[in-house]
C-alpha cells in the first residue's frame, strides 16, 4: 500500500475513533494517538522526507487536509462530549424540589415541667410570687435554720449527697461536710424570708436529692414545691382553705382534703394533708387501701424559731408553709406506676402528657 492510501486509511480510522469516542477522556487518547508527538499521522507526516520529491507536494497536500479534517472533527467532538457530561452531571446533583423536606423531630414538655407550670399558675392567680431556690445548700438553710440543728433525729431521716471541697477532704466524705445537695425545698423559705419583709407569698418549685436507690417508689432525685405565707394574722384556716383550693384547682372541684396531725421540725402544728381518692371518690377501694384518702402533702404553721433565725418577728407575723411532692402528683394524677419512667426519657411514655 503506497503512502498515500495508508494516509487515507488513517484518516477514515481516526474519524471513525473521535465519533465513537464515549467521553472526553477517550477523545483525548485518540487525540494522543493521532496527533501526539508518536501519533500516527505525525509518523506519516515525518516520513514524508523519505519520497521522491515529485510525490511530496501531493501527499503533503493530502497530509493537511486529514489533520485539518481530524481536528475540526476532534473539536466538535469535544464540544459536543461536554455538553452530555455536564447535563448528566446536572442531572445527578439536582435537588428534587418535589420530595417532602426532612421532618425535625419536635419534643415535648416534660411532664414534671408541666405540672410545675400548671402549680404555678394555680399559686400565681391568687397573687404568690415563684422563687428560685438553690440546689446545693448549706447545712445551715436545708436543717439548722428549718429548725433541725446538728442533733436532730429528723435530719437521718434525709440522707443526703455532701459536696467535698476542692481539697476533695475527707471529713466531707463523713457527712461532716456543710455543703449539701438539698434534701428539700424548704430551705428556700429562709433564704426568701432573709431577702424579702412580710407580707410574702411565695412557692419555690425545685430538684431535690436524698441517699435513696431508685426503685418504683423512690428516686434520688425528684422535685418538690415549696410554699410559705407570712403575714399579719395568718392562721391554720387560711393554710386548710389555701391548699383546699390549690387541690381542688389541680385535681378537680369534686375533690375534698384532709388535715391530720404529722410532725416536721420547722412547724408548729405540723399537718399531713390528704386528697379524697380519685379512684373510688371516698368509698375505700386498692389504691386508697381502703381509706377512702390519699396522701398528698405535708404542712404546717411557721414554727416562731424559724421565725427567729432570719429576725421576724413572731409577736406580729405568723405564717403557713407546705411542700409537696411533683412526681407524686404526677402519679396520682396519670397512675404512673413506676416513678422511673419519669426518668427515663423514653418518648412513647413522655408523649402521652
Ligand atoms: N420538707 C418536707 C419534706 O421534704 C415537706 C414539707 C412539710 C414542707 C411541711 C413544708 C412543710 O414547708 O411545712 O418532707
Amino acid at each position: 500500500m503506497g503512502l498515500k492510501e495508508e494516509i487515507e486509511e488513517l484518516r477514515a480510522r481516526a474519524l471513525a475513533n473521535i465519533e465513537g469516542a464515549k467521553d472526553s477522556k477517550t477523545l483525548e487518547e485518540v487525540r494522543i494517538e493521532v496527533l501526539g508527538k508518536k501519533g500516527s499521522l505525525t509518523a506519516a507526516l515525518r516520513g514524508m522526507k523519505d519520497l521522491p520529491k515529485e510525490e511530496r507536494p501531493t501527499i503533503g497536500k493530502i497530509t493537511n487536509e486529514v489533520r485539518d479534517a481530524v481536528e475540526a472533527a476532534m473539536e466538535r467532538k469535544k464540544k459536543e462530549l461536554a455538553a452530555v457530561e455536564l447535563e448528566a452531571r446536572m442531572a445527578a446533583s439536582a435537588v428534587d424540589v418535589t420530595l417532602p423536606g426532612r421532618k425535625m423531630p419536635i419534643g415535648t414538655e416534660h411532664l414534671i415541667n408541666a405540672i410545675i407550670d400548671e402549680c404555678s399558675d394555680i399559686f400565681a392567680a391568687i397573687g404568690y410570687t415563684i422563687e428560685e431556690g438553690r440546689e446545693i445548700e448549706t447545712d445551715f438553710y436545708n436543717f439548722t435554720a428549718l429548725n433541725a440543728p446538728a442533733d436532730h433525729p429528723s435530719r437521718s431521716m434525709q440522707d443526703t449527697f455532701y459536696v467535698l471541697d476542692r481539697s476533695g477532704d475527707v471529713a466531707a466524705v463523713r457527712g461532716e461536710s456543710d455543703v449539701l445537695l438539698r434534701t428539700q425545698t424548704s430551705g428556700t423559705q429562709v433564704h426568701v424570708m432573709e431577702e424579702q419583709k412580710p407580707p410574702i407569698y411565695m412557692i419555690s418549685p425545685g430538684k431535690v436529692y436524698r441517699r435513696d436507690v431508685a426503685d418504683p417508689s423512690h428516686l434520688p432525685q425528684f422535685h418538690q414545691i415549696e410554699g410559705l405565707v407570712v403575714d399579719k394574722g395568718i392562721t391554720l384556716g387560711d393554710l386548710e382553705g389555701t391548699l383546699d383550693y390549690f387541690i381542688k384547682a389541680f385535681f378537680g372541684e369534686e375533690r375534698t382534703t384532709r388535715f391530720r396531725a404529722h410532725f416536721f421540725p420547722f412547724t408548729e402544728p405540723s399537718l399531713e394533708a390528704d386528697v379524697s381518692c380519685g379512684i373510688c371518690h371516698g368509698e375505700g377501694c386498692r389504691f386508697c387501701k381502703n381509706t377512702g384518702w390519699v396522701e398528698i402533702l405535708g404542712c404546717g404553721m411557721v414554727d416562731p424559731n424559724v421565725f427567729g433565725y432570719v429576725g421576724i418577728d413572731p409577736e406580729v407575723y405568723t405564717g403557713f408553709a407546705f411542700g409537696v411532692g411533683v412526681e407524686r402528683l404526677a402519679c396520682l394524677r396519670y397512675n404512673v406506676p413506676d416513678l422511673r419512667m419519669l426518668l427515663e426519657g423514653d418518648m412513647r411514655f413522655l408523649r402521652q402528657f
